[in-house]
């Protein structure tokens, strides 16, 4: 069922100076930011060639990630992301094993056009697992 790792996801608390130091410092190339209000983020990507790395800052009052931010004030990996070939039916696989869905449990589209759905960190070592349509 699971496939590549699409990308680690980092919650900064400022995109410009995250960006500065993944270009600067780190030599990456970064994309332009992108808002994406109905996820309450703004974002960047990091191509590393076998993946990516997004770089989520806050967007608006209602964020998801401005709770995490709140407990890790410099940031912090927020959550990894995986490829699935069918999203439907791993929901389905999951929710059989006992795994906790996020939200009301049908896909959202995510930063890549893509479906996308979240599990629940106590279910998966203590880490915040996103499932992308491949
Ligand atoms: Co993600």
């Amino acid at each position: 069922m699971l496939g590549r790792l699409n990308h680690v996801a980092i919650v900064v608390p400022d995109l410009k100076a995250a960006t500065a130091v993944y270009r600067d410092t780190l030599g990456a190339s970064v994309t332009a930011p992108q808002a994406l209000p109905e996820h309450g983020v703004t974002v960047v990507f990091i191509d590393t060639g076998n993946t990516k790395v997004e770089l989520l800052e806050p967007l608006g009052e209602a964020s998801p990630v401005a709770a995490f931010l709140e407990k890790n004030p410099s940031g912090g990996m927020h959550h990894v992301c995986y490829e699935v070939d069918d999203i439907l039916a791993a929901r389905d696989r999951l929710k059989a094993a006992g795994a906790r869905v996020l939200g009301d449990g049908s896909p959202k589209t995510g930063a890549h056009g893509k479906p996308v759905l979240f599990l629940h960190p106590k279910d998966f070592c203590g880490t915040l697992v996103e499932l992308e349509q491949a």
